[in-house]
């Protein structure tokens, strides 16, 4: 009998899926649940997805490797996906192909499949990604093929003792892990529409916040992040008591019109209040300790990485590539950033590292002063000369011309 390896949310596109594949493919469904700190309770997951007819149903906690091989090398490369959205869907989706992948190899399953619509990004970074580890997986989307409209797709739960969760009328799409949350739909549609503030659930309203800044201080060792305000944690921690400090400060809103890969202007709502005080932090460091020549080129990379996860590339020899440049620049990032959060705001305040290139013999303009201002008078001759040449060469031609 055909198994297909699908990956289950627990939510109602999903829950229907479980029959829906069966009927249509004559096959067992094995579902698979992934912990990637979406912070929503897996207890009943499995017993969910037992109930609507999968044959076997697996919960897997992967925050931890999602952190180490997805977040933190995006964090390092300065993966922002057009200035803004720094990633967070985007970044889950080929582990989660990994695991279904895995899992179909473990379960002897020729097909994975997924709660993606024909309509957006995931489905591309879902499918590429299968693929790209194992080119004979079948990847089926059900939501992509089986042309129900929301009312007909709640009657069809309804007719098979499928249990239809409240929150189903609930207008927006949402998607969360543990490097942020995106919402999608409802009113947030209308882009001159100013989101509702119920829309979001990592960060508070900046008029709530409160009235002193908070000061953190993140402290990193070869591009790692070690610790917050001088205590050491594990990724997986540090990144969920920066969400909690940030976010009680409203840091992390990001509201924007992005340009997705299946040729769509969306408008897209985000919080992400980790990963904006994480990026702003490295990035502060990682400038403080390089020649100006290699960080503008670490900063044209980093967009080069950004459109790649954003388009489904993940797993591909470009990234590995800039992996490995990444990690050559990432030797001298140590150090700690002092960040100070204040009503939705987040600003670097001070940095220090034994690497820095910072001199303030050569910075001051106080006593003490270094750099060889006498030097400044040729260099600067040279540098215009051809500005100077140009002019010279203008004014001759046109007086040739009186
Ligand atoms: N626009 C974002 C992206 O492409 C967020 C997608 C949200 N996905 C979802 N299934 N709700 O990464």
């Amino acid at each position: 009998m055909k198994r297909i390896v699908l990956a289950y949310s627990g939510g109602l596109d999903t829950s229907v899926a479980i029959p829906w594949l069966a009927e249509q493919y004559g096959a067992e469904i094995v579902a698979v649940t992934l912990d990637l700190g979406q912070g929503k309770e897996l207890s009943d997951v499995r017993e969910r997805a037992l109930a609507v007819g999968a044959v076997r149903a697996h919960v897997v906690d992967v925050r931890e490797e999602f952190a180490r091989d997805f977040i933190l090398p995006a964090l390092q490369a300065g993966a922002i996906y057009e200035e803004r959205y720094p990633l967070a869907t985007a970044l889950g989706r080929p582990l989660i192909a990994r695991k279904l992948v895995e899992i179909a190899a473990i379960e002897g399953a020729t097909a994975i499949a997924h709660g993606c619509t024909g309509k957006g990004n995931d489905q591309v970074r879902l499918d590429v990604s299968a693929r790209a580890m194992q080119p004979d997986i079948e990847v089926i989307a059900p939501a992509r093929e089986w042309g129900m409209s929301r009312p007909e797709e709640i009657e069809y739960a309804r007719a098979r003792g499928i249990p239809v969760p409240a929150t189903v009328d609930s207008p927006y799409s949402t998607d969360a892990n543990l490097w942020g949350r995106s919402i999608e739909c409802g009113v947030l549609e209308d882009p001159w529409a100013e989101p509702p503030d119920d829309i979001y659930t990592l960060t508070r309203s900046p008029a709530a916040c409160p009235d002193l800044p908070a000061y953190v201080e993140i402290e990193f060792e070869a591009g790692v992040p070690v610790a917050v305000n001088g205590v050491a944690m594990p990724l997986v921690e540090l990144i969920g008591s920066l969400e909690t400090i940030a976010g009680a400060h409203g840091v992390g809103r990001v509201d924007m019109v992005e340009n997705r890969l299946v040729g769509i202007k969306s408008r897209e709502i985000y919080e992400a209040p980790a990963a904006v005080v994480l990026h702003a932090a490295h990035r502060e460091l990682e400038g403080f300790v390089i020649a100006r020549d290699l960080e503008r080129l670490k900063r044209d990379l980093g967009r080069t990485y950004a459109d790649l996860v954003y388009n489904g590339l993940w797993f591909s020899p470009t990234r590995d590539a800039i992996d490995a440049f990444v990690a050559k620049v990432q030797e001298r990032v140590t150090g700690t950033v002092r960040l100070k959060l204040f009503k939705g705001v987040c600003q670097v305040v001070g940095r220090t590292s034994p690497f820095a290139l910072y001199d303030h013999g050569l910075a001051t303009y106080d006593a003490g002063d270094l750099f060889d201002h006498r030097a400044a008078v040729g260099f600067i001759k040279i540098w215009g000369l051809p500005i100077e040449t140009m002019t010279r060469k203008a004014a001759r031609m046109s007086n040739a011309e009186c």
